[in-house]
C-alpha cells in the first residue's frame, strides 16, 4: 500500500540552492522512492520573486514527477508551515555592499524569528527542521527559542556540507573511496572557525591519522581548505555553493529521518552541555541516527588541541548569540 503524503516547506525556493534541491526532493531522494510529498514553498512577496517561483513550480510540473502529490506557493509563514512535517530553512538575507556581518545577523534574526512563532503556530508537532540560511547555527538557535512549544532537539543546522568537504578532502590525501570514511566529525559553527575532526576517523578498519600521519598537514592545509571553502567558492564562481549545499541538505535531512546505518554523520544540533558546550547552543556534532531521531555520540576524548578549537568556534557562537538577544 502507498504512504500517504507528508507536507515539506522549503524557504527561498525561487534562489540559487532551492532551484538545487526542489527537484531532488521530489524525486524521492530525501525521504525515499516510496514517500509522496506535496511540497509549501516560501518566498517573499516581491513580485519578482513570487514569479520566478511560479516559473520554478511550472518546472516541477514538467517533471512529472510521481511522488509530487501537491505544491503550493506561499509569501506568508503562516500559510507556508501549515501542518507540515519537515522544515528547510534556506531563504536569508545575504550580506550586501557595506553591511556588517553584524547588520545581517540582525536582518536574519527578524526572518528566523518570525519563522520560528509561525512553526510553533500552525507546524506539525513533530515537525523536523533543517536551517540552511547564513549564519546558520544562529539562525537555528533564534528559530528554536521563538517555538517554545516544539520539541527543541527538533531545530537543526547544516553543518553537513563541512562534513562532506572534509570527506573529500581526505579521501584525496589518502587516495581511498569517500564511502570508506568513518567515524569523522566537524565540531561548531557553520563559519571558518568550524573544527573539522578526523582523530576518531577510519578508513577500512585503519586510522585515518595514522594513515595521513602529518600533523602540519592538518592544521596548515586540512583545516584551512575546509574551513574557508564556501570562500573559496564564492571567488571561483562568483556566487555561493549551491547544488553541494543542496547535496548536502539532502543527505542531513535523509539521514535524519531514514537512519545513518550506525554512521557517524555531523548535524549542528542543540547542545544539551555535553563536551562542555553550554545548554541550547546549535553546534556541529557527531551523531548517528535512527529511527527519525539523532543520537549524540558521547565519551570521545578532547585533547588540548581540540579543546583550543572547539573553544574558539564556541567563543564565535556565543558572540553571535549576544548580538541577537535583544530580539528573543
Ligand atoms: P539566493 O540569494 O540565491 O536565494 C535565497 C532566496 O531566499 C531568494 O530567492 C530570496 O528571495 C529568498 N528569501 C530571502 N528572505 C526570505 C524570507 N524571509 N522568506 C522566504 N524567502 C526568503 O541564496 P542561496 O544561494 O540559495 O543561499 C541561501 C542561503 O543559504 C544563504 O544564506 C547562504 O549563505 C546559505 N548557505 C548555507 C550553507 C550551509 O552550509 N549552511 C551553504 C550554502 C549557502
Ligand atoms: C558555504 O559554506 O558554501 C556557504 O555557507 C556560503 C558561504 O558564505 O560560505
Amino acid at each position: 500500500m502507498s504512504k500517504s503524503p507528508v507536507r515539506v516547506a522549503v524557504t527561498g525556493a525561487a534562489g540559487q540552492i532551492g532551484y538545487a534541491l526542489l527537484f531532488r526532493i521530489a524525486a524521492g531522494e530525501m525521504l525515499g522512492k516510496d514517500q509522496p510529498v506535496v511540497l509549501q514553498l516560501l518566498e517573499i512577496p516581491d513580485e519578482k520573486a513570487q514569479k520566478a517561483l511560479k516559473g520554478v513550480m511550472m518546472e516541477l510540473e514538467d517533471c512529472a514527477f510521481p511522488l509530487l502529490a501537491g505544491m503550493e506557493a506561499h509569501s506568508d509563514p503562516m500559510t507556508a508551515f501549515k501542518d507540515v512535517d519537515y522544515a528547510l530553512l534556506v531563504g536569508a538575507r545575504p550580506r550586501g555592499p557595506g553591511m556588517e556581518r553584524k547588520d545581517l545577523l540582525s536582518a536574519n534574526a527578524q526572518i528566523f524569528t518570525a519563522q520560528g512563532k509561525a512553526l510553533n503556530a500552525v507546524a506539525s508537532r513533530n515537525v523536523k527542521v533543517l536551517v540552511v540560511g547564513n549564519p546558520a547555527n544562529t539562525n537555528a538557535y533564534i528559530a528554536m527559542k521563538s517555538a517554545p512549544d516544539l520539541p527543541r532537539r527538533n531545530f537543526t543546522a547544516m553543518l553537513r556540507l563541512d562534513h562532506n568537504r572534509a570527506a573529500s578532502q581526505i579521501a584525496a590525501r589518502t587516495g581511498k573511496p569517500v564511502a570508506s570514511i568513518e567515524k569523522l566529525t566537524v565540531w561548531g559553527n557553520h563559519s571558518p572557525t568550524m573544527y573539522a575532526d578526523y582523530r576518531f576517523a577510519t578508513i577500512g578498519g585503519q586510522s585515518v591519522k595514522q594513515l595521513i600521519n602529518d600533523d602540519a598537514w592538518n592544521r596548515d592545509t586540512f583545516l584551512p581548505t575546509v574551513g574557508k571553502r564556501g570562500a573559496a567558492i564564492i571567488e571561483a564562481r562568483g556566487l555561493s555553493s549551491a547544488a553541494s549545499a543542496a547535496n548536502a541538505a539532502i543527505d542531513h535531512m535523509r539521514d535524519w529521518v531514514l537512519g545513518s546505518n550506525g554512521k557517524w554523520v555531523t548535524m549542528g544540533i542543540p547542545s544539551d552541555g555535553q563536551y562542555d558546550i553550554p545548554q541550547d547552543v546549535v553546534f556541529g556534532f557527531p551523531v548517528t541516527t535512527e529511527n527519525g531521531e539523532y543520537k549524540l555520540v558521547e565519551g570521545l576524548e578532547i585533547d588540548a588541541f581540540s579543546r583550543e578549537r572547539i573553544n574558539l568556534t564556541l567563543k564565535e557562537l556565543l558572540e553571535e548569540q549576544d548580538g541577537v538577544k535583544h530580539l528573543l
